[in-house]
């Protein structure tokens, strides 16, 4: 089909693996930021967050900290799970953008706004050529002793909590193919 928008909605596939050196140029992460707050929210409140982390050594720390904080309590069947993403939670990708939201939002449609901002921000990486994958798995950073320790470092507003992650960056795998399962469709007509 000839129509940008659904082959984009098509082509993005959560991808777990990228190209470590090839950061994403800066022009191209003011789209995303722009792409991001274009994202519709319930009664227009915009009480999202968003913390654009450009540094790759600090995403290697957060993700370091996270698969430690994984591991501490983990039954075997996590210890396995994490062993097959060779214990990995942003799998080296340049560009992580950590989704907060204002606490009293997030048990009402708080976590959607931050659901439709990070498919935003998929589609527009995939329609730059890029990769994505959204990751709940970075919750760890914000629960527990550390959390204060690291909104502060991501910049998140005290007023916030963490929704929902986004790592961007150029692949260095294919996606999943996807099946399609049309039994989740019922037709009224
Ligand atoms: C809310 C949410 C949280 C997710 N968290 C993770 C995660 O922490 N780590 C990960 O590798 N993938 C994560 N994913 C990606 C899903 O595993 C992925 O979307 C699913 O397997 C379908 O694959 P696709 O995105 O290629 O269609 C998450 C997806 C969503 C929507």
């Amino acid at each position: 089909m000839d129509n940008k928008v659904i082959q984009t909605i098509k082509d993005r596939r959560s991808i777990r693996a990228y190209k470590k050196d090839q950061l994403v140029p800066q022009e191209t992460i003011e789209i995303l930021k722009e792409c991001a707050l274009y994202s519709p929210t319930a009664q227009n409140k915009q009480e999202w967050h968003f913390s654009f982390i450009e540094n790759p050594t600090l995403i290697l720390e957060m993700e370091e900290y996270i698969v430690s904080e994984i591991l501490k309590n983990a039954n075997d069947a996590i210890k396995e799970r994490m062993a097959s993403i060779n214990n990995k939670v942003v799998y080296d990708a340049p560009l992580l953008v950590v989704i907060s939201v204002d606490r009293e939002t997030l048990g009402y449609y708080g976590k959607l706004d931050a659901g439709i901002a990070a498919q935003n921000l998929c589609l527009a990486a995939e329609s730059l050529g890029l990769n994505s994958v959204m990751l709940g798995m970075v919750a760890p950073l914000f629960k527990g002793d550390k959390s204060d320790h690291w909104k502060t470092i991501v910049k998140m507003p005290e007023t916030h909590d963490f929704a929902i992650a986004v790592a961007i960056g150029y692949g260095a795998m294919e996606g999943i193919k996807k099946e399609l399962d049309y039994s989740k469709i019922s037709v009224v007509k």
